[in-house]
Parts: C-alpha cells; structure tokens; sequence
C-alpha cells in the first residue's frame, strides 16, 4: 500500500508556531515519525507540505493511480476550501482527514471542515500520533478491501 501524507499551510512551522496547541516538536520530527510508522506497519509513504491551496488540489489530482489512501492536514483550507472538497471528491481516494489540535474546542470557524464530507474519517486532537491513527485507519480498510 501506498500512502501520500498532505500538510497544508504553516505546517513547516510545526515546533516554532504555538507550542501550546500544536506541540514543541517540528516538522521535520512529524516526518520521521511518519516514516518510522510507515516501515513498522509495512507501508510507503510520501510526506509533502505546501502553504498554496491549488498545489493542495495539484497533488490531490495526481494522487489517482498512484497512491492507495491520503491523510490529509488541509490546516487552514479546512475551513474555507470547497476546492479541496470537490479535489477528494473527484478523485476518489480513500482519504483521511487530520487535525493536531482539537478543532472542535477552539474557535467557533475551526468547527466547519469542508473537506470532512468527502473523508472517510476524521481524526483530531490526538497531536502528532493522529496521522499514524490515520495511517493505521487507511491500512486497515485496505486490507478489508482486498480480501
Ligand atoms: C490544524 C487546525 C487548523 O484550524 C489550523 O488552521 C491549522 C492546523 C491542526 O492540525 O490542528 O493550521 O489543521
């Protein structure tokens, strides 16, 4: 199976950019702990960040063919992006929606994800380790789907 992790914008700042909600760990941490977990579950994995919404849909639009299942961090677009909605939709790939903090007990506008509706699940607030959840959740399914 092959996985393609997307991280939208200020992800890279991961570490630096409010340690009180996002954690002291930077991106780069993110990335190993993603391929660590990728190689002890038996999976490959693909890790990019852009700050650009349509490099976001870009990737998502590529991804048909070549990648299995999407976890995706859209961070800010979540809140504003029909075109990443329509992008998950239109692919169809099994994709996974991430979040580190737990939008849910923030400001009101992190309530609304325009993507959640096109994601088969949604993980939030479980910091760093819900991107392996995520992974784990998208592996999972697979293998069920192949049987
Ligand atoms: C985030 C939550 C978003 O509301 C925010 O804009 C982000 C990161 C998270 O991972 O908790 O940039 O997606």
């Amino acid at each position: 199976m092959k996985l393609l992790v997307l991280n939208g914008p200020n992800l890279n700042l991961l570490g630096l950019r409010e340690p009180e909600i996002y954690g002291k760990q930077d991106y780069l941490y993110l990335c190993q702990l993603i391929k660590q977990h990728a190689a002890q579950i038996g999976v490959e994995v693909e890790i990019r960040q852009t700050n650009h919404e349509g490099v976001l849909v870009d990737w998502i639009q590529q991804a048909r063919g070549q990648f299995d299942g999407i976890v995706l961090n859209p961070a800010a677009y979540t809140h504003t992006s029909v075109a990443l909605l329509d992008a998950v939709a239109a692919v169809g790939l099994p994709t996974v929606e991430v979040h580190i903090s737990d939008v849910t007990k923030r400001e009101a506008f992190r309530r609304i994800s325009y993507v959640r509706s096109a994601c088969v699940a949604t993980i939030a607030g479980h910091g760093l380790e819900g991107y392996l959840e995520a992974m784990d959740t998208l592996l999972s399914q697979w293998n069920r789907r192949s049987l």
